[in-house]
């Protein structure tokens, strides 16, 4: 059996940054984000006895050392999952900049998870779908669903899974994603927050700024207060950005486009025009508005970056089976 998935990536409005168990991943903290429709990932997978090994391919190319170990690593867990014996033919489409601080890796391992499964014949919910694609990817645990998401931190595999908290938006939260460099990032998320638990003083601290903003954010999705969400979601960015200025060695994903385009934002508030950033582990912004607000934006940002630099986001679906 062909399993033939389509995931989109999720933006964070609340930051997962570190692993508790960095083998399961389980995260330190809860987290929350919003599911695009703009940039997805669609997956094909295959068992067959004609395999001696996985074989992977993303946008027509063979994956490198490095990604298969990790790969096959993620479909023998959906072989013990299964009891299938066969290696899997995978061949995935990204419609994502990779590794660029866009999430790839979150609509990759969702789509791969729920399209291994479906192919090894197993059935799963979208619960224990996205405590699988956990394992690939923090990210990915929240793409299994659609619109804003919360990841429930949890303490073993059972218990750290995602949940949709609002599915289907009732209210014009979106994003523009301001591409300013899609290059693949220096310091891998697992690296950067692998640093930042390790040495930075202020990690305990970050536990508890997520607690808090988890129940700020949720109260603020709960009265569709758009500019409320974009203020906390704004600062927990810099929070987390924060720690790893303050790990040793000291890094960040910013440059020097990154702290122009956040100046500008600053501008268009103090402009009236409101709208607030964040920001993953790259340099590139993301800005988060009322679509009401879209054009005057949009608008703005044309004067600073080139069209092609600006994709406008909606709310996105979860994951979604392609007959085959
Ligand atoms: O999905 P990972 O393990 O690559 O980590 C992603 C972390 C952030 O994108 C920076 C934050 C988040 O919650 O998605």
């Amino acid at each position: 059996m062909i399993g033939k998935v389509k995931a989109h990536t999720n933006i964070a409005l609340v930051k997962y940054w570190g692993k508790k168990d960095s083998g399961l991943i389980i995260p330190y903290t809860d987290s929350l984000s919003l599911t695009l429709d703009e940039f997805y990932t669609t997956t094909a997978v295959e068992f067959s006895d004609d395999l001696e090994h996985d074989e992977f391919k993303i946008d027509g190319n063979p994956v490198n050392e490095k990604n298969f170990v990790k790969l096959t690593n993620f479909m023998s867990h959906i072989r013990d999952l299964s009891g299938v014996t066969q290696y899997a033919s995978v061949s995935s489409k990204n419609h994502v900049p990779i590794s660029a601080g866009l999430a790839s890796s979150a609509s990759a391992f969702a789509a791969l998870a729920a399209a291994g499964a479906k192919a090894a014949g197993l059935d799963l919910t979208r619960q224990e779908l996205s405590r699988v694609a956990r394992r690939g990817s923090g990210s990915a645990t929240r793409s299994i669903f659609g619109g804003l998401v919360e990841w429930h931190r949890g303490y073993d595999d059972v218990s750290s899974f995602a949940e949709p908290i609002q599915e289907k938006l009732d209210f014009g939260l979106e994003m523009i994603a301001i591409l300013l460099d899609t290059n693949i990032k220096k310091v891998s998320s697992r690296s950067g927050m692998q640093s930042v638990v390790a040495t930075s003083p202020y990690y305990a601290s970050w536990i508890d700024v997520v607690q808090n903003d988890m129940g700020l954010m949720k109260e603020a999705i709960k009265n569709k207060d758009i500019n409320r969400i974009g203020k906390i979601a704004e600062l927990n960015a810099m929070r987390m950005h924060a720690l790893n200025m303050s790990a040793e060695p000291s890094f960040t994903y910013f440059n020097s486009e990154t702290l122009k385009t956040i100046e500008l934002i600053h501008d268009l508030r103090n402009q009236g025009i409101n709208c607030y950033y964040t920001l993953d582990a790259g340099p590139n912004v993301k800005v988060i508005y009322d679509r009401k607000n879209r054009d005057r934006i949009l608008k703005a940002l044309q004067i600073e970056f080139k069209r092609d630099q600006l994709v406008v986001a909606h709310p996105g679906p979860g994951i979604e089976y392609i007959d085959c």
